[in-house]
Protein backbone atom coordinates (compact mmCIF):
# COMPACT_ATOMS: atom_id res chain seq x y z
CA UNK A 1 0.00 0.00 0.00
CA UNK A 2 1.05 3.41 -0.70
CA UNK A 3 -0.23 6.83 1.35
CA UNK A 4 -1.37 7.65 -1.77
CA UNK A 5 -3.32 4.92 -2.54
CA UNK A 6 -5.14 4.90 0.83
CA UNK A 7 -5.70 8.45 0.65
CA UNK A 8 -7.59 8.14 -2.45
CA UNK A 9 -9.79 5.28 -1.91
CA UNK A 10 -10.77 6.84 1.91
CA UNK A 11 -11.64 10.05 -0.28
CA UNK A 12 -13.88 7.51 -2.92
CA UNK A 13 -15.67 6.49 0.23
CA UNK A 14 -16.39 9.37 1.65
CA UNK A 15 -17.96 10.54 -1.65
CA UNK A 16 -19.73 7.67 -2.85
CA UNK A 17 -21.06 7.77 1.17
CA UNK A 18 -21.81 11.07 0.83
CA UNK A 19 -23.76 10.99 -1.99
CA UNK A 20 -26.56 8.79 -0.04
CA UNK A 21 -26.37 5.84 -2.02
CA UNK A 22 -25.55 3.71 0.92
CA UNK A 23 -27.57 4.42 3.80
CA UNK A 24 -29.02 1.80 5.02
CA UNK A 25 -27.95 -1.79 5.19
CA UNK A 26 -31.55 -2.94 4.17
CA UNK A 27 -32.00 -1.86 0.74
CA UNK A 28 -28.71 -3.07 -0.41
CA UNK A 29 -29.41 -6.66 0.75
CA UNK A 30 -28.08 -9.04 -1.87
CA UNK A 31 -25.61 -6.69 -3.69
CA UNK A 32 -23.58 -4.07 -4.56
CA UNK A 33 -23.56 -1.49 -7.30
CA UNK A 34 -22.51 -3.62 -10.34
CA UNK A 35 -18.82 -3.43 -10.90
CA UNK A 36 -17.99 -2.40 -7.55
CA UNK A 37 -17.45 -5.24 -5.32
CA UNK A 38 -14.08 -5.47 -5.53
CA UNK A 39 -13.33 -1.70 -4.35
CA UNK A 40 -11.87 -2.52 -0.74
CA UNK A 41 -9.22 -0.38 0.62
CA UNK A 42 -5.27 -1.05 0.30
CA UNK A 43 -4.20 -2.95 2.87
CA UNK A 44 -7.67 -4.43 3.54
CA UNK A 45 -6.74 -8.01 5.47
CA UNK A 46 -8.22 -10.96 4.10
CA UNK A 47 -8.19 -14.22 6.03
CA UNK A 48 -9.12 -17.51 6.71
CA UNK A 49 -10.12 -18.71 10.34
CA UNK A 50 -9.76 -22.16 12.07
CA UNK A 51 -9.83 -23.16 15.91
CA UNK A 52 -7.54 -25.72 17.53
CA UNK A 53 -9.97 -28.66 18.69
CA UNK A 54 -11.78 -28.51 14.47
CA UNK A 55 -8.98 -29.12 13.00
CA UNK A 56 -5.75 -30.16 14.86
CA UNK A 57 -6.30 -33.77 16.21
CA UNK A 58 -3.14 -35.65 17.85
CA UNK A 59 -4.69 -35.13 20.85
CA UNK A 60 -2.43 -37.41 23.10
CA UNK A 61 0.55 -36.34 21.25
CA UNK A 62 3.53 -34.09 23.12
CA UNK A 63 2.27 -33.54 26.42
CA UNK A 64 -1.29 -32.09 25.40
CA UNK A 65 -3.69 -31.99 28.41
CA UNK A 66 -7.44 -32.95 28.26
CA UNK A 67 -10.30 -30.04 27.18
CA UNK A 68 -13.19 -30.72 28.02
CA UNK A 69 -14.28 -31.33 24.22
CA UNK A 70 -12.21 -34.36 24.54
CA UNK A 71 -14.62 -35.40 27.40
CA UNK A 72 -17.76 -34.02 26.10
CA UNK A 73 -17.04 -36.23 22.43
CA UNK A 74 -16.13 -38.84 23.99
CA UNK A 75 -19.48 -39.01 26.23
CA UNK A 76 -21.69 -41.02 24.16
CA UNK A 77 -25.01 -39.16 23.03
CA UNK A 78 -23.16 -35.51 22.75
CA UNK A 79 -22.11 -35.54 19.27
CA UNK A 80 -23.82 -36.39 16.07
CA UNK A 81 -22.48 -39.97 15.33
CA UNK A 82 -19.79 -40.38 18.22
CA UNK A 83 -17.31 -37.83 16.43
CA UNK A 84 -14.52 -37.14 17.96
CA UNK A 85 -11.61 -34.31 17.23
CA UNK A 86 -9.19 -37.20 17.98
CA UNK A 87 -7.75 -37.09 14.51
CA UNK A 88 -9.83 -34.33 12.92
CA UNK A 89 -7.78 -32.78 9.75
CA UNK A 90 -4.73 -33.71 11.32
CA UNK A 91 -3.51 -30.35 11.05
CA UNK A 92 -0.85 -30.97 13.82
CA UNK A 93 0.77 -32.95 10.91
CA UNK A 94 -0.20 -31.69 7.90
CA UNK A 95 -0.10 -28.04 8.78
CA UNK A 96 2.58 -27.25 5.98
CA UNK A 97 0.32 -28.40 3.51
CA UNK A 98 -2.44 -26.00 4.97
CA UNK A 99 -0.17 -23.25 5.12
CA UNK A 100 0.33 -23.77 1.15
CA UNK A 101 -3.12 -23.73 0.43
CA UNK A 102 -3.58 -20.43 2.25
CA UNK A 103 -1.02 -19.09 0.59
CA UNK A 104 -1.87 -20.20 -2.83
CA UNK A 105 -5.68 -18.87 -2.02
CA UNK A 106 -4.38 -15.03 -1.96
CA UNK A 107 -4.77 -14.78 1.32
CA UNK A 108 -2.95 -12.76 3.82
CA UNK A 109 -3.60 -13.90 7.66
CA UNK A 110 -4.57 -16.38 9.15
CA UNK A 111 -6.58 -16.60 12.36
CA UNK A 112 -6.15 -20.20 14.22
CA UNK A 113 -6.46 -20.60 18.15
CA UNK A 114 -3.92 -21.76 20.46
CA UNK A 115 -5.06 -25.20 22.48
CA UNK A 116 -4.64 -23.87 26.25
CA UNK A 117 -4.17 -27.99 27.41
CA UNK A 118 -1.31 -28.06 24.78
CA UNK A 119 0.59 -25.67 26.29
CA UNK A 120 -0.67 -25.95 30.06
CA UNK A 121 -2.08 -29.45 30.44
CA UNK A 122 -3.15 -28.97 33.74
CA UNK A 123 -4.72 -25.42 33.40
CA UNK A 124 -1.75 -23.73 35.11
CA UNK A 125 1.34 -24.40 36.28
CA UNK A 126 3.87 -26.75 34.82
CA UNK A 127 4.29 -25.47 30.78
CA UNK A 128 4.67 -27.99 27.63
CA UNK A 129 6.90 -26.41 25.47
CA UNK A 130 6.63 -29.76 22.73
CA UNK A 131 3.08 -27.68 22.95
CA UNK A 132 4.52 -24.12 22.34
CA UNK A 133 6.89 -25.88 20.02
CA UNK A 134 4.17 -26.64 17.71
CA UNK A 135 2.61 -22.93 17.32
CA UNK A 136 5.82 -21.92 17.20
CA UNK A 137 6.71 -24.27 13.66
CA UNK A 138 2.91 -22.59 12.59
CA UNK A 139 3.48 -19.26 13.21
CA UNK A 140 7.43 -19.77 11.43
CA UNK A 141 6.02 -21.09 8.30
CA UNK A 142 3.22 -18.56 8.15
CA UNK A 143 5.63 -15.96 8.47
CA UNK A 144 7.67 -17.43 5.76
CA UNK A 145 5.11 -17.20 3.19
CA UNK A 146 4.23 -13.87 4.31
CA UNK A 147 1.17 -14.76 6.10
CA UNK A 148 -0.07 -13.12 8.83
CA UNK A 149 -0.74 -14.97 12.52
CA UNK A 150 -3.38 -14.17 14.10
CA UNK A 151 -3.66 -15.69 17.32
CA UNK A 152 -7.01 -17.00 19.63
CA UNK A 153 -6.32 -17.74 22.62
CA UNK A 154 -9.79 -19.63 23.41
CA UNK A 155 -11.59 -21.25 20.80
CA UNK A 156 -13.51 -23.11 23.66
CA UNK A 157 -11.22 -25.73 24.41
CA UNK A 158 -10.82 -25.26 28.29
CA UNK A 159 -8.55 -27.77 30.40
CA UNK A 160 -9.93 -30.31 31.77
CA UNK A 161 -8.18 -30.26 34.82
CA UNK A 162 -9.67 -26.77 35.09
CA UNK A 163 -13.27 -28.14 34.42
CA UNK A 164 -12.52 -29.98 37.54
CA UNK A 165 -12.10 -27.19 39.30
CA UNK A 166 -15.23 -25.52 38.48
CA UNK A 167 -14.22 -24.14 35.11
CA UNK A 168 -15.76 -21.16 33.97
CA UNK A 169 -18.69 -20.96 37.31
CA UNK A 170 -15.02 -20.94 38.88
CA UNK A 171 -13.88 -16.73 39.36
CA UNK A 172 -10.25 -18.00 39.74
CA UNK A 173 -10.31 -19.22 36.14
CA UNK A 174 -10.32 -16.19 35.11
CA UNK A 175 -6.63 -15.28 36.75
CA UNK A 176 -5.62 -18.69 35.26
CA UNK A 177 -6.62 -17.58 31.58
CA UNK A 178 -4.03 -14.20 32.20
CA UNK A 179 -1.21 -16.91 32.95
CA UNK A 180 -1.73 -18.72 29.81
CA UNK A 181 -1.93 -16.01 27.49
CA UNK A 182 1.70 -14.48 29.03
CA UNK A 183 3.45 -17.61 28.36
CA UNK A 184 1.92 -17.74 24.97
CA UNK A 185 2.73 -14.56 24.53
CA UNK A 186 6.45 -14.79 25.85
CA UNK A 187 7.07 -16.95 23.84
CA UNK A 188 5.69 -16.05 20.75
CA UNK A 189 4.71 -12.30 21.01
CA UNK A 190 7.67 -11.27 18.97
CA UNK A 191 6.44 -12.62 15.56
CA UNK A 192 2.70 -12.72 16.44
CA UNK A 193 1.54 -9.44 16.30
CA UNK A 194 -2.43 -9.74 16.21
CA UNK A 195 -4.36 -11.18 19.18
CA UNK A 196 -7.75 -11.90 20.17
CA UNK A 197 -8.64 -13.39 23.92
CA UNK A 198 -12.02 -15.06 23.27
CA UNK A 199 -13.69 -16.45 20.72
CA UNK A 200 -17.90 -16.22 20.89
CA UNK A 201 -17.85 -16.72 24.90
CA UNK A 202 -21.61 -15.65 24.32
CA UNK A 203 -21.85 -18.91 22.13
CA UNK A 204 -19.85 -20.83 24.34
CA UNK A 205 -21.40 -19.30 27.54
CA UNK A 206 -25.10 -20.19 26.44
CA UNK A 207 -24.60 -23.44 24.55
CA UNK A 208 -21.92 -25.31 27.06
CA UNK A 209 -23.26 -23.07 30.16
CA UNK A 210 -27.09 -23.17 29.61
CA UNK A 211 -28.73 -25.51 26.99
CA UNK A 212 -25.84 -28.04 27.20
CA UNK A 213 -25.63 -29.11 24.09
CA UNK A 214 -22.05 -28.21 23.66
CA UNK A 215 -18.78 -28.49 26.34
CA UNK A 216 -18.94 -28.67 28.99
CA UNK A 217 -22.69 -29.73 28.74
CA UNK A 218 -23.75 -27.84 31.82
CA UNK A 219 -27.68 -26.12 32.08
CA UNK A 220 -29.38 -23.43 33.74
CA UNK A 221 -29.55 -19.40 33.64
CA UNK A 222 -27.43 -19.27 36.36
CA UNK A 223 -24.29 -21.18 35.02
CA UNK A 224 -24.81 -19.28 31.70
CA UNK A 225 -24.25 -16.08 33.24
CA UNK A 226 -21.56 -17.27 35.90
CA UNK A 227 -19.68 -18.19 32.64
CA UNK A 228 -20.55 -14.98 30.84
CA UNK A 229 -19.09 -13.02 33.50
CA UNK A 230 -15.86 -15.03 34.08
CA UNK A 231 -14.79 -15.11 30.45
CA UNK A 232 -15.83 -10.93 30.23
CA UNK A 233 -13.26 -10.79 33.28
CA UNK A 234 -10.72 -13.21 32.04
CA UNK A 235 -10.86 -11.09 28.71
CA UNK A 236 -9.82 -7.96 30.71
CA UNK A 237 -7.50 -9.71 33.10
CA UNK A 238 -5.66 -11.10 29.59
CA UNK A 239 -5.37 -8.25 27.83
CA UNK A 240 -3.84 -6.55 30.71
CA UNK A 241 -1.43 -9.75 30.90
CA UNK A 242 -0.75 -9.25 26.83
CA UNK A 243 0.00 -5.54 27.18
CA UNK A 244 2.36 -6.07 30.26
CA UNK A 245 4.15 -8.65 28.48
CA UNK A 246 5.23 -6.67 25.31
CA UNK A 247 3.89 -3.18 24.19
CA UNK A 248 3.53 -3.45 20.29
CA UNK A 249 0.72 -6.23 20.39
CA UNK A 250 -2.63 -5.64 18.52
CA UNK A 251 -5.55 -7.35 21.24
CA UNK A 252 -8.62 -7.45 20.33
CA UNK A 253 -11.60 -10.58 21.04
CA UNK A 254 -14.51 -12.06 18.89
CA UNK A 255 -18.19 -12.38 19.57
CA UNK A 256 -20.90 -13.58 17.78
CA UNK A 257 -22.89 -10.59 16.61
CA UNK A 258 -26.08 -10.84 15.01
CA UNK A 259 -29.63 -8.38 14.18
CA UNK A 260 -31.81 -9.74 16.25
CA UNK A 261 -35.77 -9.77 14.96
CA UNK A 262 -39.00 -10.82 15.88
CA UNK A 263 -40.40 -14.21 14.62
CA UNK A 264 -43.78 -13.28 14.18
CA UNK A 265 -45.75 -9.67 14.52
CA UNK A 266 -46.91 -10.19 17.87
CA UNK A 267 -46.46 -7.92 20.35
CA UNK A 268 -45.11 -10.57 22.28
CA UNK A 269 -42.43 -11.82 20.33
CA UNK A 270 -41.18 -8.26 19.42
CA UNK A 271 -40.78 -7.53 22.73
CA UNK A 272 -38.65 -10.89 23.16
CA UNK A 273 -35.94 -9.09 20.92
CA UNK A 274 -34.59 -6.84 23.50
CA UNK A 275 -34.26 -9.20 25.76
CA UNK A 276 -32.62 -11.99 23.24
CA UNK A 277 -30.68 -9.20 21.69
CA UNK A 278 -29.11 -8.21 25.54
CA UNK A 279 -28.10 -11.64 26.49
CA UNK A 280 -26.73 -12.28 23.19
CA UNK A 281 -25.54 -9.51 21.24
CA UNK A 282 -24.92 -7.37 24.82
CA UNK A 283 -23.72 -9.36 27.44
CA UNK A 284 -20.11 -10.04 26.13
CA UNK A 285 -19.74 -6.48 24.31
CA UNK A 286 -21.08 -3.70 27.04
CA UNK A 287 -19.34 -4.74 29.40
CA UNK A 288 -15.99 -4.27 27.04
CA UNK A 289 -17.53 -0.81 25.33
CA UNK A 290 -19.50 0.80 28.07
CA UNK A 291 -18.44 -1.21 31.58
CA UNK A 292 -21.53 -2.26 32.55
CA UNK A 293 -24.06 -4.78 31.08
CA UNK A 294 -27.62 -3.96 29.61
CA UNK A 295 -30.22 -2.78 31.37
CA UNK A 296 -32.51 -5.53 30.40
CA UNK A 297 -30.22 -8.09 32.19
CA UNK A 298 -28.01 -6.25 34.78
CA UNK A 299 -30.02 -7.10 37.47
CA UNK A 300 -29.61 -10.45 36.80
CA UNK A 301 -25.27 -10.48 36.78
CA UNK A 302 -25.26 -8.31 39.79
CA UNK A 303 -24.30 -10.81 42.45
CA UNK A 304 -21.52 -12.12 40.11
CA UNK A 305 -19.91 -8.64 39.72
CA UNK A 306 -17.10 -7.61 42.41
CA UNK A 307 -15.52 -4.20 42.70
CA UNK A 308 -13.37 -3.39 39.92
CA UNK A 309 -14.94 -6.03 37.32
CA UNK A 310 -16.21 -3.72 35.34
CA UNK A 311 -12.89 -1.54 35.42
CA UNK A 312 -10.73 -4.92 34.54
CA UNK A 313 -13.45 -5.77 31.59
CA UNK A 314 -12.97 -2.24 29.75
CA UNK A 315 -9.06 -2.23 29.44
CA UNK A 316 -9.31 -0.63 25.85
CA UNK A 317 -9.18 -3.00 23.13
CA UNK A 318 -7.47 -2.37 19.54
CA UNK A 319 -10.64 -4.11 17.16
CA UNK A 320 -13.25 -6.27 17.58
CA UNK A 321 -14.05 -9.44 15.72
CA UNK A 322 -17.02 -9.76 14.54
CA UNK A 323 -18.35 -13.55 13.30
CA UNK A 324 -21.55 -13.24 11.52
CA UNK A 325 -23.14 -15.94 9.68
CA UNK A 326 -27.34 -15.22 9.59
CA UNK A 327 -29.60 -12.70 11.73
CA UNK A 328 -31.80 -14.23 14.59
CA UNK A 329 -35.32 -14.71 14.74
CA UNK A 330 -36.61 -14.66 18.43
CA UNK A 331 -40.17 -16.07 20.01
CA UNK A 332 -41.58 -15.23 23.33
CA UNK A 333 -40.84 -17.99 25.01
CA UNK A 334 -41.47 -18.15 28.60
CA UNK A 335 -40.25 -22.16 29.36
CA UNK A 336 -36.95 -21.19 27.88
CA UNK A 337 -33.36 -20.31 29.18
CA UNK A 338 -34.32 -16.62 29.54
CA UNK A 339 -37.73 -16.14 28.68
CA UNK A 340 -37.00 -15.25 24.60
CA UNK A 341 -35.70 -18.35 22.47
CA UNK A 342 -34.95 -19.01 18.77
CA UNK A 343 -38.18 -19.01 16.39
CA UNK A 344 -38.46 -19.65 12.77
CA UNK A 345 -37.51 -17.15 9.92
CA UNK A 346 -40.37 -15.58 7.78
CA UNK A 347 -41.48 -17.73 4.89
CA UNK A 348 -39.78 -17.38 2.01
CA UNK A 349 -36.18 -17.25 3.58
CA UNK A 350 -33.56 -19.43 2.04
CA UNK A 351 -30.95 -21.82 4.07
CA UNK A 352 -28.29 -23.03 4.48
CA UNK A 353 -27.49 -26.38 5.16
CA UNK A 354 -27.50 -25.92 8.61
CA UNK A 355 -30.54 -24.51 8.50
CA UNK A 356 -29.80 -20.89 9.15
CA UNK A 357 -31.29 -18.01 7.04
CA UNK A 358 -29.30 -16.30 4.36
CA UNK A 359 -29.37 -12.93 4.81
CA UNK A 360 -26.36 -10.80 3.90
CA UNK A 361 -28.37 -7.58 4.37
CA UNK A 362 -28.06 -8.42 8.03
CA UNK A 363 -24.24 -8.28 8.23
CA UNK A 364 -24.06 -4.78 6.78
CA UNK A 365 -27.35 -3.93 9.67
CA UNK A 366 -25.13 -5.78 12.30
CA UNK A 367 -21.31 -3.85 10.84
CA UNK A 368 -23.65 -0.16 11.01
CA UNK A 369 -24.68 -0.87 14.29
CA UNK A 370 -21.65 -1.71 15.51
CA UNK A 371 -20.33 1.72 13.78
CA UNK A 372 -22.38 3.70 16.19
CA UNK A 373 -22.45 0.77 19.63
CA UNK A 374 -18.59 0.91 19.52
CA UNK A 375 -17.49 4.45 18.68
CA UNK A 376 -16.48 3.15 15.43
CA UNK A 377 -13.78 0.95 16.49
CA UNK A 378 -11.63 -1.28 14.36
CA UNK A 379 -13.79 -4.16 13.37
CA UNK A 380 -12.40 -7.39 11.67
CA UNK A 381 -15.49 -9.85 9.93
CA UNK A 382 -13.82 -12.63 11.58
CA UNK A 383 -15.91 -15.60 10.49
CA UNK A 384 -18.07 -15.99 7.73
CA UNK A 385 -19.05 -18.32 5.71
CA UNK A 386 -22.07 -21.56 4.48
CA UNK A 387 -22.48 -24.94 5.37
CA UNK A 388 -23.79 -27.20 2.47
CA UNK A 389 -23.53 -30.56 1.56
CA UNK A 390 -21.19 -30.41 -0.51
CA UNK A 391 -20.36 -34.00 -3.03
CA UNK A 392 -17.37 -34.65 -4.05
CA UNK A 393 -17.26 -35.74 -7.77
CA UNK A 394 -15.73 -38.54 -9.24
CA UNK A 395 -13.08 -36.19 -10.60
CA UNK A 396 -12.34 -34.70 -7.48
CA UNK A 397 -13.90 -31.44 -8.25
CA UNK A 398 -16.64 -29.89 -5.51
CA UNK A 399 -18.73 -27.36 -7.10
CA UNK A 400 -19.97 -25.90 -4.40
CA UNK A 401 -22.01 -22.86 -6.31
CA UNK A 402 -24.02 -22.40 -3.51
CA UNK A 403 -21.47 -21.08 -0.79
CA UNK A 404 -19.94 -18.93 -3.84
CA UNK A 405 -23.39 -17.11 -3.56
CA UNK A 406 -23.16 -16.43 -0.46
CA UNK A 407 -20.03 -15.76 0.05
CA UNK A 408 -20.12 -13.49 -3.14
CA UNK A 409 -23.16 -11.61 -1.61
CA UNK A 410 -21.51 -11.41 2.61
CA UNK A 411 -18.38 -9.85 0.57
CA UNK A 412 -20.75 -7.33 -1.09
CA UNK A 413 -22.28 -6.45 2.06
CA UNK A 414 -19.06 -5.90 3.79
CA UNK A 415 -18.39 -3.83 0.83
CA UNK A 416 -21.33 -1.99 1.60
CA UNK A 417 -20.79 -1.26 5.57
CA UNK A 418 -17.79 0.10 4.34
CA UNK A 419 -19.32 2.74 1.88
CA UNK A 420 -21.48 3.47 5.09
CA UNK A 421 -18.34 4.79 7.13
CA UNK A 422 -18.15 1.56 9.23
CA UNK A 423 -14.46 1.23 10.24
CA UNK A 424 -13.82 -2.76 9.04
CA UNK A 425 -10.15 -3.52 8.40
CA UNK A 426 -10.95 -6.85 7.15
CA UNK A 427 -12.54 -10.01 6.19
CA UNK A 428 -12.10 -14.27 7.48
CA UNK A 429 -13.67 -16.49 6.06
CA UNK A 430 -14.98 -19.56 7.60
CA UNK A 431 -13.55 -22.20 7.07
CA UNK A 432 -10.08 -23.17 5.88
CA UNK A 433 -11.00 -26.85 5.55
CA UNK A 434 -13.94 -28.78 6.90
CA UNK A 435 -14.08 -29.48 10.23
CA UNK A 436 -15.13 -30.90 13.33
CA UNK A 437 -18.05 -29.04 13.54
CA UNK A 438 -18.94 -29.15 17.54
CA UNK A 439 -21.83 -31.61 18.26
CA UNK A 440 -22.94 -31.72 14.45
CA UNK A 441 -19.54 -33.65 13.83
CA UNK A 442 -17.88 -34.14 10.59
CA UNK A 443 -21.62 -34.31 9.26
CA UNK A 444 -21.72 -29.97 8.18
CA UNK A 445 -18.88 -28.79 6.04
CA UNK A 446 -18.09 -25.56 6.16
CA UNK A 447 -14.74 -25.47 4.42
CA UNK A 448 -13.53 -24.15 0.99
CA UNK A 449 -11.34 -26.84 0.96
CA UNK A 450 -12.90 -30.38 1.38
CA UNK A 451 -11.27 -33.01 3.62
CA UNK A 452 -11.56 -36.80 2.88
CA UNK A 453 -12.14 -37.76 6.24
CA UNK A 454 -10.74 -41.30 5.41
CA UNK A 455 -8.17 -40.20 3.90
CA UNK A 456 -7.72 -36.55 5.25
CA UNK A 457 -7.03 -35.60 1.63
CA UNK A 458 -7.30 -31.82 1.06
CA UNK A 459 -9.53 -30.71 -2.22
CA UNK A 460 -10.06 -27.36 -2.80
CA UNK A 461 -13.38 -26.65 -3.69
CA UNK A 462 -14.74 -24.33 -6.48
CA UNK A 463 -15.25 -21.53 -3.55
CA UNK A 464 -11.78 -21.70 -2.79
CA UNK A 465 -10.92 -21.11 -6.43
CA UNK A 466 -13.58 -18.14 -6.68
CA UNK A 467 -12.34 -16.44 -3.45
CA UNK A 468 -8.61 -16.67 -4.55
CA UNK A 469 -9.30 -14.92 -8.13
CA UNK A 470 -11.74 -12.77 -5.80
CA UNK A 471 -8.79 -11.23 -3.28
CA UNK A 472 -6.43 -11.51 -6.04
CA UNK A 473 -8.36 -9.05 -8.01
CA UNK A 474 -8.98 -6.72 -5.28
CA UNK A 475 -5.74 -6.74 -3.65
CA UNK A 476 -3.23 -7.87 -6.14
CA UNK A 477 -0.04 -8.99 -5.04
CA UNK A 478 3.15 -6.65 -6.89
C1 LIG B 1 -18.67 -20.91 16.10
C2 LIG B 1 -17.24 -21.09 15.94
C3 LIG B 1 -16.89 -21.96 14.79
C4 LIG B 1 -17.98 -22.71 14.09
C5 LIG B 1 -18.64 -21.89 13.01
C6 LIG B 1 -19.77 -22.60 12.31
O1 LIG B 1 -19.16 -19.87 15.83
O2 LIG B 1 -19.35 -21.83 16.50
O3 LIG B 1 -16.52 -19.95 15.97
O4 LIG B 1 -16.05 -22.80 15.49
O5 LIG B 1 -17.50 -23.87 13.55
O6 LIG B 1 -19.17 -20.74 13.57
O7 LIG B 1 -20.76 -22.95 13.20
Amino acid sequence: MTVVSELLWWRRRFLTAALGLFASGHVLRGGAVAGEEHKFPPNFVWGASTASYQIEGAVSEDGRGKSIWDVFSHTPGRVKNGDTGDVACDHYHRWREDIDLLSSGNFSAYRFSAAWPRILPSGSGAVERRGLDFYERLVDGLVAKGLTPWLCLYHWDLPQALQEQGGWLNRDTSAKFADYAQVVAKRLGDRVKHWATFNEPNVHALFGHGTGGHAPGLTGLPNMLAAMHHQNLAHGRAVEALRAERADLRVGTIISLQPVRPSSDDAEDRGAVERFDAVWNGACLDPLMKGAYPAAVAAEFSSLVADGDFAMMRRPIDYLGVNYYAPIYVRHAPESLFGAWFGAPPAGMRFTAMGWPIDAGGLTEELIRLRDRCGNAELYVTENGACYDDPLAPNGSVEDDDRIAYLRDHLAAARNALAAGVNLRGYFVWSLLDNFEWAEGYSRRFGIVYVDYATLKRAPKASYRWLAGFIGDSAPKN
